[in-house]
């Protein structure tokens, strides 16, 4: 197992998750609302989030690819999209007229949620915000924002608590550095 470096603990994740999903009852107040999360990284995050809005609420998963070089830690080499994005897995539900929340685990250059929110839009939703646990600002490629932000972190590769890199580490209760990289992805 590489050497991981603890960044953001279970417990200050929980303390974060429970003030956005305290943010997200009183902006939403009263109205349902439909979770569309985005597997698989953001379904841990998803899963603790719906438990802290205690609202009229369902929730659906979308999957996404992107095409490019494998990410990883080693980013000048193999952490490199071409900024092209497809949809794995669509929605199940009708999202037309609802109040849609976005839930994705990371936001990096942006290209995923630029993608994404275009597609969204497009099932003309009554609204749609974006909630994301981590933000890599320093990374962006494109100008989007998420409307509600766990933690904002260095430009690092991260892992744990949904995020994997070549599936692994989901399982982590907390987010964790992962400086090196093992050979291929
Ligand atoms: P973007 O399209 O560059 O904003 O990247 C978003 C996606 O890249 C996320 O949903 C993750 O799947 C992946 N990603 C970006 N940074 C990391 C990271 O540090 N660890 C694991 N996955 C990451």
């Amino acid at each position: 197992m590489e050497k991981l470096k603890l960044l953001i603990s279970g417990e200050q994740i929980a303390a974060r998750v429970e003030e956005m999903g305290n943010q997200i009852t009183a902006d939403c107040a009263a109205q349902s609302v439909v979770f569309v999360a985005v597997l698989k990284g953001a379904a841990i995050f998803l899963s603790d989030l719906v438990r802290q809005v205690p609202l009229d609420a369902t929730f659906d998963f979308i999957g996404v690819a992107s095409y490019g070089n494998p990410r990883g830690p080693k980013q000048e080499k193999i952490w490199d999209s071409t900024g092209e994005v497809r949809l794995t897995k669509d929605v199940e539900q009708s999202l037309r007229d609802q109040n849609v929340i976005l839930v994705e685990d990371i936001l990096d250059t942006g290209l995923t949620l630029s993608f994404l929110k275009r597609l969204l839009l497009g099932h003309q939703p009554r609204s749609l915000r974006v909630a994301v646990l981590l933000d890599k600002t320093s990374r962006r490629k494109l100008p989007v924002q998420a409307d509600y932000v766990g933690f904002s972190i260095p430009d690092a590769f991260v892992v744990g608590y949904g995020l994997d890199y070549a599936e692994k580490y989901r399982n982590l209760s907390g987010i964790y550095v992962l400086p090196t990289a093992p050979v291929g992805p």
